[in-house]
């Protein structure tokens, strides 16, 4: 698994790598312009809004949101993926925190239209991902939703086969969804709306009951 300085590495060649397998219809991006593209949509549908990037990277999705004159704070444990995303967004609230900490206190007291996290919460084994999750339903306004995009598959079997043939690049430390597992384990806690958009990449929006 990258460490903070494994993406600090990785910073300035991520959206090139992005893009090589995003053109290719490749594990792991596949579907990661259409994922991106409807989450800002969704997001979009609110003018001047308050929106949460949980790993921004270098700010691909949340650049255009900022440029759309919503109010942007985020977290990311890459000094790395800070630096470039602040060159695109100079007034955002940008945090460097491990988010295997939970939330920084600065933020717990905020409320979200939207909080968005995308390619970054396979980075947390399913249980970190659900209890991390939970914790960011309380941030929500009234009507907010979480948008999450990331490496995702319809059933287990469906991630087993795309694992056997990557085989080759497959990142063993990394941990997908699987959504009838994922939509299970929120055990009701928000409704859950699922759209697998890619043979490996989905999107899931969660709001209040
Ligand atoms: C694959 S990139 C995704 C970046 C961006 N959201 C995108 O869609 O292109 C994953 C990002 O999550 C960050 N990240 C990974 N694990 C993290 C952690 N435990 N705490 C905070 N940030 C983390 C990395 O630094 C990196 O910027």
């Amino acid at each position: 698994m990258l460490n903070n300085r494994g993406f600090n590495l990785w910073a300035d060649n991520y959206d090139k790598t992005v893009q090589v397998s995003e053109d290719n219809n490749l594990y792991p991006f596949a579907g990661y312009k259409k994922i991106l593209n409807t989450i800002f949509n969704e997001t979009m549908q609110k003018t001047n809004s308050d929106v949460l990037d949980i790993g921004f990277g270098t700010g691909v999705l949340t650049s255009k949101l900022y440029e759309n004159g919503h109010r942007i704070d985020g977290l990311d444990f890459s000094s790395g993926m800070i630096s470039i995303a602040k060159s695109k967004m100079p007034k955002a609230n940008l945090i460097e925190w491990d988010i295997l900490n939970g939330l920084p206190l600065a933020l717990k007291r905020n409320k979200y239209d939207s909080i968005v996290s995308t390619y970054t919460l396979h980075h947390l084994t399913d249980e970190e991902k659900v209890s991390f999750i939970k914790g960011l339903i309380p941030l929500l306004n009234e009507d907010g939703k979480i948008l999450i995009g990331d490496i995702a598959f319809n059933t287990r079997e469906d991630l087993t086969s795309c694992r056997e043939e990557n085989i080759n690049h497959w990142d063993e430390d990394e941990y997908y969804f699987v959504n009838d597992e994922f939509n299970s384990s929120l055990n009701n806690n928000c409704r859950c709306e699922i759209h697998q958009i890619s043979h490996c990449g989905g999107i899931f929006i969660l709001s209040r009951k």
